[in-house]
C-alpha cells in the first residue's frame, strides 16, 4: 500500500484539513460543503476527537452522524481520512478505568478535562482503543469517501504509573536477557543501584538527584517501542476490515518521544504536523527542517503534511500570527520536499472550546476574510499541481539523525546544558539550507555514499558500527564533520575509553581528543582563524590531521580546534567547539565547496528556496520560494505550473513552480 493509492484516489495532491463538524449545525454544514468547494478541499480528517461522541458508553456506538457526514463529504467530492479518536478518551472512560490515566514522574495521576489523558500501556485503554479502531473500520473499511486511516493523533503522552513499571520490566528482559546485563549496561555497581530483581526496576519517578542515564535512555526506548505497538494494534485492526492506506500524524521534531525511523518503517505514509516556533525567514526554514526530516523518514519517498496552521506560529508565551502569503508559502515548502499535498489544522475556527483562538482555514471572521481568500488561493494552487504526485526529491548532503542519540543528550549529568540535540542539528540545517541546498537525514548506520557532504553535530551516543560505518564513508570518499562531544558514548552510554571519540572514527579524523572543556555561560573562546567558539573547547591533538584553526588562549593556546583529514579518498573534519554563526556558516561552506557540491539551482540569491521534485520518468519540477522583499530575475524563464504562463521572475513574497527542461 503506498501513497500513491491516495494521490490516485484524489486525483492529485491533497489540499483541506482536520474537519471537526460535531462543533456546528446543520446549516453551517451546508456552508461547509460550498466552501470546501470553493477551496478545492478534495480531503478532510474526520473524528479526530469524537470518541465520546461514537461511543457515549462503554461498548455502545452511535455511528449515526458519522455517516451522515462521511455520506456528505462523499457527494461533495472530499475524501476522507478518517481518524481513530484514541488521542482524547472520554470522560465516563477515566471514570471506569482510573488506573488508564496518565501518572506524571512524580507520582500525580491526573484526571481528565484535557486530551491526550491515558496511559498506553494500561490494558483497560489498550483493550478500549482496539475495540473502537475495529468497530470503525467494519463499519466504514469501505465506505467510498474513505481514503486514509489516521491512527490516533500525536502520540505525545509519557506515563510513570504501575502499568508502565510492569511493562518497562518486561521489556527490559528482553534488550537485557539478564539482571547481570542490565547492571552491567547500567553501571549500577556505582551509587549502590545494583538490582536483585525485576521487581526493583521502576520507571524513572522523580528522584532526590541524577538518575541512573541508562534507565533514562532505556526508558526513552522502551517508550517508543510500546507507542510503537500500541499503533500497531490499532492499525492490524483496521487492515483486518479495510484495505486503505494507514498513518498517524507524528509531530517532529523534538515534542514526540518516538524512534522516527521506527515508525516510518511501520506506517503506510509518514505523515506529519508541523507548527513553526518563529516567524518570518525562520519559519521557512523550520518547514524546510520539518520537511527533509519527513522525507527522509519516510526512506525518501513522498510524504504528507497532515497538519499545519493557516496563521499559527508558537513563538513561546504568545501565538504570533502568520505574514500574508505565508499560507502558500509554508504549504510550497513542503510539496517542494516531497509532501503530497498541504492540509491543516482545523477547517473552521472553533466558537467554543480549548482550541477557539487558534487560526483555521475558515476563521471565525468568515469567508469574507484575508485568510479565507489566501486559503482558497492556496487550494488553487495545490490543485494545479498534480502533475507532482509520486515524484521525490533527492539530496547530495545529510545530517545524521538518531533517536539514541537525541535521548543519550537529554540524561542526566551531562558536563553542560548547552549540548541540545536538536538546536544543533537545526543550525546544520539551517547553514545547508542558507547555502541552497536540499537536505536528507540518515541514521550513522545508514549506506550514506550517496552523499558528497556529511554533518554530524550532537552525535553524543554512537554504537561500534556507526563509528565503523562513518569512518568507511569517509575511506570510500566522503567528507563528513563529526562536531564537538560526538562519539564519546555507545549505546550503554558506556564512555570510550583511551581517548574520544570511538575509535574507527578516530582513525578517519585523525585526531584524538583527551580532555572536555565546557565554558561557562556567555563565555568565548577566540580561535585563530578570526572565529570565535561558545559553550564548548576540548584539547585535542592531530595523530594525522592538519590543524586549520587553532586556540589562541588559556590552557588551549595553540592547540587544535578544527581539524581536516585526508583519510582513505575523503576527508574527516572535527570541530571542537561551538563556532558562532558566520564561523560556521563559512565552515559548512568550505565544507561544500570542497566537496563540490552546488545548489541545485544555481544563480539565485540567498533569501530564494529552490527544489527539484524528480519523476521516475525523467520529469522534473523545480519549486521556488522567495523569500526577499524584492523580485527576483530568473535566468532562465520557464513555465509556471501556478499561474499556467511562462515566468522570467519571482515577486518579492512571490512563488512558482518551474516544469524543468
Ligand atoms: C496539533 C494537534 C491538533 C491541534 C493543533 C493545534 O499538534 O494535533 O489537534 O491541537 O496541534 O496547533
Amino acid at each position: 500500500m503506498d501513497i500513491r493509492r491516495l494521490t490516485d484516489r484524489l486525483g492529485g495532491l491533497a489540499f483541506g484539513g482536520d474537519y471537526n463538524p460535531e462543533q456546528w449545525d446543520a446549516e453551517v454544514w451546508k456552508e461547509d460543503d460550498e466552501l470546501m468547494r470553493r477551496a478545492r478541499v478534495n480531503l478532510a480528517t474526520v473524528g479526530v476527537f469524537s470518541w465520546a461522541l461514537l461511543e457515549p458508553e462503554e461498548g455502545r456506538y452511535d455511528f449515526d452522524r458519522l455517516d451522515a457526514h462521511l455520506d456528505r463529504l462523499h457527494a461533495a467530492g472530499v475524501a476522507v481520512d478518517l481518524a481513530t479518536p484514541t488521542a482524547s478518551p472520554p470522560p465516563w472512560f477515566t471514570l471506569a478505568h482510573p488506573d488508564a490515566l496518565t501518572v506524571r514522574p512524580d507520582g500525580t495521576r491526573l484526571t481528565h478535562g484535557s486530551r491526550d489523558t491515558y496511559c498506553l500501556t494500561s490494558p483497560a485503554y489498550r483493550r478500549a482503543a482496539r475495540r473502537i479502531a475495529a468497530a470503525l473500520a467494519e463499519r466504514y473499511g469501505d465506505h467510498p469517501a474513505l481514503a486514509l486511516w489516521h491512527v490516533h493523533n500525536e502520540y505525545v503522552t509519557l506515563c510513570f504509573c504501575d502499568h508502565t513499571a510492569a511493562a518497562f520490566r518486561v521489556w527490559l528482559r528482553t534488550r537485557h536477557g539478564s539482571l547481570d546485563a542490565l547492571n552491567e549496561a547500567w553501571g549500577t555497581a556505582f551509587w549502590s543501584q545494583h538490582y536483585t530483581a525485576w521487581e526493583q526496576i521502576l520507571p524513572p519517578r522523580t528522584s532526590q538527584w541524577h538518575h541512573n542515564p541508562g534507565h533514562l535512555l532505556d526508558y526513552r526506548r522502551f517508550w517508543s517501542d510500546e507507542t510503537l505497538a500500541a499503533y500497531r494494534e490499532q492499525r492490524d485492526a483496521i487492515r483486518a476490515h479495510s484495505d486503505r492506506p494507514v498513518t498517524t500524524n507524528l509531530m517532529v521534531p523534538d515534542y514526540q518521544n518516538l524512534d522516527l525511523w521506527a515508525f516510518g518503517r511501520e506506517v503506510d505514509l509518514v505523515s506529519i504536523d508541523h507548527y513553526p516556533g518563529a516567524p518570518g525567514v525562520d519559519a521557512a526554514a523550520q518547514a524546510a527542517f520539518d520537511a527533509d526530516r519527513a522525507r527522509s523518514f519516510a526512506g525518501g519517498g513522498p510524504w504528507l503534511l497532515m497538519e499545519s496552521g493557516t496563521s499559527t506560529v508558537y513563538a513561546g508565551d504568545r501565538v504570533l500570527p502568520k505574514e500574508p502569503g505565508d499560507i502558500l508559502r509554508h504549504s510550497l515548502a513542503h510539496i517542494a520536499r516531497g509532501s503530497e499535498g498541504a492540509l491543516f489544522f482545523q477547517w473552521r475556527q472553533s466558537r467554543a472550546g480549548a482550541e477557539t483562538w487558534h487560526s483555521a482555514m475558515v476563521p471565525h471572521a468568515g469567508p469574507d476574510s484575508r485568510i479565507f481568500r489566501e486559503v482558497t488561493a492556496a487550494g488553487a494552487a495545490v490543485a494545479r499541481l498534480g502533475e507532482l504526485a509520486g515524484s521525490t526529491v533527492g539530496a547530495e548532503v545529510a545530517v545524521l539523525h538518531d533517536s539514541d542519540a537525541w535521548w543519550a543528550t537529554t540524561v542526566d549529568g551531562l558536563p553542560s546544558a548547552e549540548l541540545g540535540y536538536h538546536p544543533a542539528l537545526r543550525r546544520a540545517h539551517r547553514a545547508l539550507w542558507d547555502a541552497g541546498l536540499t537536505v536528507d537525514f540518515a541514521h550513522p548506520e545508514h549506506d550514506l555514499n550517496r552523499y558528497r557532504v556529511v554533518l554530524a553535530p550532537a552525535l553524543f551516543l554512537l554504537t561500534d558500527a556507526g563509528a565503523e560505518n562513518l569512518r568507511r564513508y569517509v575511506a570510500d570518499g566522503g567528507t563528513l564533520l563529526l562536531q564537538h562531544f560526538g562519539g564519546i558514548v555507545d549505546e550503554r552510554l558506556h564512555a570510550r575509553l583511551g581517548g574520544y571519540p570511538a575509535a574507527p572514527l578516530r582513525e578517519a579524523l585523525g585526531i584524538r581528543v583527551e580532555e572536555h572543556r565546557p565554558l561557562a555561560q556567555g563565555e568565548e573562546i577566540a580561535l585563530s582563524d578570526g572565529s570565535t567558539g561558545s559553550s564548548w573547547s576540548e584539547s585535542l591533538r592531530t595523530e594525522g590531521a592538519e590543524a586549520l584553526a587553532a586556540y589562541t588562549h588559556g590552557m588551549l593556546d595553540g592547540s587544535p580546534a578544527l581539524t581536516r583529514h585526508a583519510f582513505g579518498s575523503g576527508h574527516g573534519w572535527y570541530l571542537s567547539t561551538r563556532l558562532d554563526d558566520a564561523g560556521y556558516t563559512a565552515l559548512v561552506g568550505r565544507l561544500l565547496t570542497e566537496a563540490r557540491v552546488l545548489p541545485g539551482l544555481p544563480g539565485l540569491p540567498a533569501g530564494v528556496e529552490a527544489v527539484t521534485r524528480h519523476a521516475p520518468d525523467g520529469r522534473a519540477w523545480h519549486v521556488l520560494i522567495n523569500h526577499l522583499d524584492e523580485p527576483v530575475p530568473l535566468a532562465r524563464p520557464g513555465h509556471d505550473l501556478l499561474t499556467g504562463g511562462t515566468v522570467s521572475r519571482l515577486p518579492a513574497g512571490g512563488c512558482a513552480v518551474l516544469r524543468a527542461l
